[in-house]
């Protein structure tokens, strides 16, 4: 019960008998309160400085059932010998109907001790006084709980007498700031305090340090955030620069054409793509002054760009470059025999939902082209295809692609610049396979051996953009680019053990899940 202050009565109980004698060992002064009740007692007048005390951990021996039946009775050999003296002979047949069920354990034991015998089928007695040592035994460990000799505590252990158990006591004295009462406390000084001066001597109730704080309720990173920055760090530790595409509605022309996805190819059809239809359509492609501002400024602030010369933007002819890559898909053109079929600027003016972040990659290609140089590129950011939702496909996803622009570029150092970017990501031993891009010459799919799973898992796409991309661009030909792309939420899912996608993206994310999940390191598994 507590007091109206807040104060146990076992709070003043300690407080009283350590009044009269120190130290108190709470096992025996408070035999009936719980450990976690003195603890909470004591815990209460040591943060005061009014009581000091030390723990002690111990074993007790205490008796089983059987043991406080025998501690209470006698033991079984006792009651076999007392009944049988009483009656003088019993019959063997007869013993259990006297005793009871520990006629038989009772009558071994007291044949032993020889204060019984046989005659003929009947039990007569031997010894005239005996001295029930067990019961003895019980009695001294009931009142005083250790057990006196501890290798006849392993038998008695192993008789199922006794057990033992941990007990944890105290031993409390007095502390510094002892008194019989808990003082008043003042738990906030307020202005009159200050004003009267009562605040020199008021008693003010003492930090408690060990209190947990209150759950704080902050918001937390998702953990595709949380992967998309160890990604953005691997990338910016190897100066590329973050392209801008915070625009998920592009056009056909951005999406496909410049890319070389022909018009007629399936992957436009609106089964797989999401067309918008309010604006109706595009303008012509031209400068995107969002766009351009930021790769000016993230160029002005890398190792790599700053000291070349920066873009001059109004250099860049758009409407030549269109009819280049018409020409390029109707005719034929930069060495390439084209796909030879009517184009049509319609298609080119219809507005998608990007359905991959290639799409800004050209547009940064295309504008590379005022100054060519060697540039490194990186994106991580959503994209759109019109999927059927399962465990592993959503409609909307968020794709990791890289582009590197450089003189003199090979199939093999792209190879070399997966193999190494990959092992960052704990993955190592990388295998290729050939694939078709239609904007890529050659293409290969990248799998890598994921120890975690045990198996072979695809991890992108990637490929050397063919010449007829770069040079209608107006990219010199010697200026050689390749590319790769991966989806942030499958190594998201990988690290961190989650197998259907919906429980990472979309309305059925638990939100605790989010909460909880931890710090990732991507090249720790
Ligand atoms: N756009 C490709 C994809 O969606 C990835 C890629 C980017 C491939 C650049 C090659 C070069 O999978």
């Amino acid at each position: 019960p507590m007091q109206a202050n807040g104060t146990s009565d076992l709070t003043l109980d300690i407080l009283s008998t350590l009044d009269q004698q120190q130290p108190i060992h709470t096992a025996e002064a408070f035999p009936h309160a719980s450990q976690a009740e003195i603890k909470a007692a004591l815990d209460r007048l040591a943060s005061r400085s009014m009581v000091e005390y030390e723990t002690n951990d111990s074993e007790q021996v205490i008796l089983t059932e059987e043991g406080q039946q025998i501690c209470d009775e006698g033991s079984h050999e006792w009651k076999v010998w007392e009944a049988v003296k009483s009656k003088g002979r019993i019959p063997i047949k007869e013993l259990e109907k006297i005793v009871g069920p520990s006629a038989k354990i009772g009558q071994g034991n007291a044949f032993k001790l020889k204060w019984i015998k046989k005659d003929g089928d009947a039990l007569t007695p031997v010894a005239k006084e005996v001295t029930d040592t067990t019961r003895q035994l019980l009695q001294h460990v009931n009142e005083h709980n250790p057990f006196p000799d501890p290798k006849q505590l392993k038998d008695y252990q192993k008789r199922k007498l006794v057990t033992t158990r941990k007990v944890i006591t105290y031993s409390v004295r007095k502390g510094p700031r002892w008194a019989l009462e808990i003082p008043q406390e003042v738990t906030d000084l307020n202005v009159d305090m200050l004003q009267d001066g009562s605040w020199e001597t008021a008693n003010f109730k003492p930090y408690n340090f060990n209190a947990l704080g209150e759950p704080q309720n902050a918001g937390a990173l998702h953990p595709l955030n949380k992967v998309r920055e160890e990604f953005r760090k691997i990338f910016f530790s190897q100066d590329f620069i973050e392209m801008p595409t915070a625009r998920y509605v592009d056009s056909g022309f951005w999406n496909f054409d410049t890319l070389f996805v022909p018009q007629q190819h399936p992957a436009r059809d609106m089964q797989d793509t999401f067309y918008v239809s309010d604006p109706p359509e595009a303008g012509p492609p031209g400068p995107d002054p969002v766009a351009d501002k930021a790769l000016d400024e993230m160029e002005a602030d890398s190792q790599m760009y700053r000291d070349s010369e920066s873009a001059d933007t109004s250099k860049l002819d758009y409407s030549q470059y269109y009819k280049n890559v018409k020409a390029v898909h109707q005719d034929g053109a930069f060495g390439s025999i084209g796909y030879r079929y009517p184009y049509s600027d319609a298609e080119t003016r219809k507005l998608v939902l990007r359905t991959h972040t290639t799409a800004v990659s050209a547009y940064c290609l295309h504008r590379l082209a005022t100054n060519p140089r060697p540039a490194r590129y990186f994106s991580i950011d959503r994209v759109f295809r019109n999927e059927s939702v399962d465990a592993t496909h959503l409609a909307e996803f968020h794709q990791i692609e890289g582009v590197i622009a450089d003189y003199g570029l090979t199939l093999g150092g792209l190879m070399d610049f997966l193999g190494k970017f990959f092992t960052k990501l704990g993955i190592s031993n990388l295998r290729f396979k050939p694939a078709y891009n239609p904007y890529t010459e050659p293409s290969m799919e990248v799998f890598g051996y994921h120890h975690g799973l045990g198996k072979w898992v695809e991890i992108g796409n990637s490929g050397m953009f063919r010449p007829e991309m770069l040079l209608a661009m107006g990219l010199p030909d010697d200026l050689r680019c390749y590319g790769f792309g991966l989806s942030l939420e499958r190594p998201t899912m990988i690290k961190y053990g989650v197998s259907n996608i919906r429980e990472l993206l979309g309305h059925k994310v638990n939100l605790g899940f989010i909460e909880s999940n931890a710090a990732v390191r991507l090249d720790k598994d």
